[in-house]
């Protein structure tokens, strides 16, 4: 079992990739949980090099989802939109459209920005994209605004409610899988929730 988590920052001290290692805490044990790191060497989309093979970084992106059973994706908000180095990634992955690795993927958006409203825009934009793709993507939503004042110096989310609020994307998106140990919602609810207090206390303490 494998949660795939892309941050749509390169940056190395990047909130939303911080924001996804707070998600990991939360994920059971069964779960592996990869940070996809390889979003930079992807090159720009260019129809006459989809071919077959595709180039090397965008056949390790494509079966890096392939292989996943859920995907998590933290995006900040460029200028009212996505980044552009995670839209492009996205249009590698959604061709060919018709058979896509995206395609009825369970996948769940969260986001960070330094302003107020936590790249609500780009999570809505991302959304409508992956929608495009065929993607499953999960109602369920954290928008962590101000994110340069929420994490400890070692990286931890201090803010409560946005764990909460993590805890439940990651019971909606794991639902969404097709592991059986996952289909009970109450339960599996329990777990995380008690896994994010745990987390909570470890950064109160
Ligand atoms: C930003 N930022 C930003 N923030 C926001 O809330 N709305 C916006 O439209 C933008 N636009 C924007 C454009 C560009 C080119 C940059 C570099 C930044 C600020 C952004 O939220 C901030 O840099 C985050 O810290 C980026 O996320 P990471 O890299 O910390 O994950």
């Amino acid at each position: 079992m494998k949660l795939l988590a892309i941050s749509g920052s390169l940056r190395r001290d990047s909130h939303n990739t911080k924001l996804l290692r707070a998600a990991e805490e939360l994920v059971p044990a069964v779960m592996e949980f990869q940070v996809w790191d390889g979003l930079k060497a992807i090159p720009p989309y260019d129809e006459e090099d989809d071919i077959d093979p595709a180039p090397p970084a965008v056949a390790a992106f494509r079966n890096a989802i392939a292989e996943a059973d859920a995907i998590l994706i933290s995006t900040p908000e460029y200028n009212s939109s996505i980044p552009g180095q995670l839209k492009n990634a996205i249009d590698w992955a959604s061709r060919p459209l018709a058979t896509n690795v995206l395609r009825n993927k369970p996948v769940a958006v969260i986001g960070a920005s330094t302003g107020a409203f936590g790249a609500v825009w780009s999570q809505a934009e991302l959304r409508k994209v992956l929608g495009a793709t065929g993607a499953r993507v999960v109602d369920a939503d954290v928008a962590l605004g101000h994110a340069h004042t929420k994490f400890s110096e070692d990286g931890e989310l201090l803010d409560e409610a946005a764990r909460d609020q993590l805890a439940e994307v990651v019971v909606t998106l794991l639902a969404e899988t097709p592991a059986p140990q996952f289909a009970n919602a109450n339960l599996l609810g329990e777990q995380v929730r008690k896994a994010g207090s745990i987390a909570g206390n470890v950064v109160a303490a």
